[in-house]
């Protein structure tokens, strides 16, 4: 089955097509944050026009690279939520509109979903079930995830995201936008150790975070401090966020029994998460599985994959089912 994946509810326009048989034949992504740095955050009203004259070029060059054409599609995929309302009309009524010209099914896909099932676009993909950190710039929560579609919350953020704590510290730390990858480059040169900062919730015995009090303790030491030891701040912001993300992922995993930890969303993309992580998950035993770090952002092939998985398995709803008895009164009203 060939889908074709369109991401669009943020800053990022990403198209990708995924073939069930041969895995991801091609994908493309335009990134907005150029566009948007000026002003220091998305501007959702831009966002949505630059979709718009995204999504076409990047469709076509999908599928001029992997050699296809459109009546090669049996099926589009498109982020149907959670994001920006205007931005993602413009994934959904592209995606609506091809698939009924081309008389093939679409399929809205959660956006998270996407993110979540990002490692498994791999050749080594992990086994259900399996504990997932997702870790993105509007969510952190730890999932149990037992299969396509069978999530169980065991725990999330009670106030900001993992990804918004970073990119807010690196605002107040004088870095553009977004913060992450910045601040995560300018704490490489810190000395982490220089400033103490809080773990909030480390020691609160569930799987919750809470980021904002991390966030302000940063906020008191850049007034006290100024920004001469920036480096020093931003590498102890760091290792106080991924000393939480961490501790409460590998105990995650300890509470389900789950021998496998699934990491993803933007923040997934931090090396010292990574490197943190990968040591002592193996100590432990647990084996910690990773999107390719351009899946870690947001994309299209996240988007087509899972929509592959939702629309194999709604082959019994593309089906016809005749009703030898059907009561003129029981129509649906229009
Ligand atoms: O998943 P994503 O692309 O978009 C959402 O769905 O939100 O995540 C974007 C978030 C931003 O907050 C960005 O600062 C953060 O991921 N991020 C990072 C890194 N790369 C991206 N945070 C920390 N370290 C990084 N290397
Ligand atoms: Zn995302």
């Amino acid at each position: 089955m060939l889908v074709l994946g369109v991401e669009s509810s943020c800053d990022e326009t990403g198209v990708a097509l995924y073939d069930s048989a041969h895995g991801l034949l091609a994908h493309a992504l335009y990134s907005q944050i150029a566009m948007h740095n000026d002003y220091g955050g998305v501007v959702p009203e831009l966002a949505s026009r630059d979709h718009i004259r995204r999504v076409l070029p990047l469709t076509r060059q999908v599928l001029s690279e992997s050699g296809r054409t459109l009546a090669d599609l049996d099926g589009i995929a498109y982020t149907q939520g959670p994001g920006l309302a205007g931005a993602l009309l413009v994934g959904a009524g592209m995606a609506r509109a091809l698939a009924y010209a081309l008389g093939i099914p679409a399929v809205g896909v959660h956006h998270l979903e996407g993110h979540m099932l990002s490692p498994l676009i791999s050749d080594t993909p992990p086994e259900f079930p399996f504990v997932a950190l997702l870790v993105s710039g509007g969510h952190t929560q730890l999932m149990l995830v037992s299969g396509v579609g069978r999530y169980t919350l065991l725990g999330e953020t009670l106030d900001d995201a993992a990804g918004e704590a970073f990119d807010k510290t690196a605002q107040l730390l004088g870095l553009g936008y977004p913060g992450g990858p910045a601040l995560s480059k300018l704490a490489a040169s810190g000395d982490a150790s220089h400033f103490s900062l809080p773990r909030p919730m480390l020691n609160s015995g569930d799987f919750d975070f809470s980021f904002s009090g991390l966030k302000t303790a940063v906020l008191t030491l850049v007034r006290k401090q100024g920004l001469e030891h920036a480096a020093d701040i931003a590498a102890a912001f760091q290792a106080a966020a991924v000393d939480v993300l961490a501790s409460k992922s590998l105990a995650a995993c300890a509470h389900s029994g789950s021998s496998r930890l699934v990491v993803a969303g933007g923040v997934g993309a931090n090396t010292h998460l990574r490197e943190r992580l990968t040591r002592e998950a193996a100590a432990r035993g647990i084996e910690v599985f990773y999107p390719r770090l351009e899946f870690c952002t947001d994309n299209g092939a996240m988007i087509a994959y899972a929509g592959a998985q939702r629309l194999a398995h709604a082959n019994a709803d593309l089906t016809f089912a005749v009703k030898p008895r059907w009561e003129l009164a029981t129509l649906d009203a229009v």
